[in-house]
């Protein structure tokens, strides 16, 4: 059994500069049906079995986090619904006391079979990457998915119940960039919120240049303004998207922009790669390696718990994202999770 956490110790993991961690995302594989433009390079090298976290671990890690003070774990990948038992594992996380929210990102290929099943596992709120509506060009951003099975997995979503769910669009120039309207208009008929993302450099990518493709959520903002009239929104979901009304709809538009409007100063959150390094900041180096400290630690979770206080200290302030250079973040965000 866990020891208990003497009373001396810190609960709360607050950084140098007052910010408080309250919301963590771990990655629970580092391999993907899909192979995105963006995201990857097309011949990948993938972790072997014993560099990654057992499900155990990662229950055994939320746990700690839980504790300490986070009410929000997102589970992504790679493509988290590829790994094995991983809802039995979903279903241990979200009995956890203290979590408010059990939250998932998904590229949707797994979702006609497995959308009933999260839900009744616990998962409350599920974000579905969707890039682009015209098959050909859904098959060219992911080299490889099958846009009617990812279509089909929303509607098995939907009618799962989950109390919402969001499309993620990233929208590269002269790629998809003329589909922000039909994702707006399709988001809407479908009742779904959406989020326009602005590609990160992370990693090498063989595909297009980052600095051609780069395409502003302001650039965005104005296409859709051309149909739909954008009313700045209150709602934060914990995440980095600024929200919108849509005029007519109950559902909103995001944008995620770390390069036009960059969110570092508010920034509540960690991240765990699959192989179980604590990423202080996505744009960023600064990492634990919190594998060896669960390995080390069986059954001591306080252990873990004072390695999380400890990465307190080496938080940065924020990402220096840079589109013109070569990339200074070598991990593609298949390992980092998003
Ligand atoms: P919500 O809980 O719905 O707000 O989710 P989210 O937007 O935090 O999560 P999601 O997995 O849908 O991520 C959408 C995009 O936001 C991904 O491209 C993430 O990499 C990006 N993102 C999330 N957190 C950060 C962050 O701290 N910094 C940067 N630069 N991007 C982030
Ligand atoms: N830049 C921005 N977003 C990215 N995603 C994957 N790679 C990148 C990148 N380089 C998105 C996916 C998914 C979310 C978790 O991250 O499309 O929606
Ligand atoms: Fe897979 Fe998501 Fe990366 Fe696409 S963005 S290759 S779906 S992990």
């Amino acid at each position: 059994m866990d020891a208990i956490l003497p009373t001396t110790q810190t609960d709360k993991l607050i950084d140098k500069f007052g910010r408080q961690v309250t919301y963590v995302r771990i990655s629970v594989t580092d391999r993907c049906d899909f192979r995105c433009v963006y995201c990857m390079s097309e011949e990948m090298a993938f972790l072997p079995r014993e560099q990654v976290l057992t499900l155990e671990e990662i229950t055994r890690l939320s746990k700690a986090f839980v504790e300490m003070g986070v009410s929000k774990i997102r589970i992504t990948g790679g493509e988290p619904l590829v790994r094995k038992d991983i809802v039995n594992m979903l279903a241990d996380v979200a009995k956890l006391d203290g979590l408010d929210e059990l939250v998932i990102t998904t590229n949707g290929s797994q979702l006609v079979k497995l959308a009933q099943p999260l839900k009744k596992a616990g998962v409350k709120r599920i974000n579905i990457s969707l890039d682009s509506l015209d098959a050909e060009k859904f098959r060219k951003v992911t080299r490889v998915g099958e846009l009617e099975n990812v279509l089909q997995g929303i509607q098995a979503a939907k009618k799962a119940g989950f109390e919402r769910i969001k499309l993620n669009a990233v929208i590269l120039k002269n790629r998809n960039h003329d589909e922000v309207l039909d994702l707006v208009q399709y988001a809407m008929k479908e009742g779904l919120d959406i989020s326009f993302i602005e590609e990160m450099p992370l990693g090498t990518i063989e595909s297009h240049s980052r600095e051609e493709a780069y395409y502003s959520s302001d650039e965005i903002k104005r296409d859709i303004e051309q149909q739909f009239e954008l009313v700045p929104s209150t709602k934060n979901t914990g995440g980095p998207a600024r929200y919108y009304n849509v005029g007519g709809y109950d559902n909103l538009v995001g944008f995620i922009s770390p390069h036009s409007h960059n969110f570092c100063d508010t920034c509540n959150r960690v991240r765990v790669t699959a192989s179980g390094s604590l990423l202080l900041c996505l744009g960023q180096e600064h990492s634990m390696d919190l594998k060896r400290v669960l390995r080390a630690n069986p059954t001591d979770l306080n252990k873990v718990k004072q390695a999380l206080v400890d990465s307190m200290d080496i938080k940065p302030k924020g990402h220096d994202f840079d589109l013109t250079e070569q990339p200074v973040i070598f991990r593609h965000m298949s390992v980092t999770g998003g």
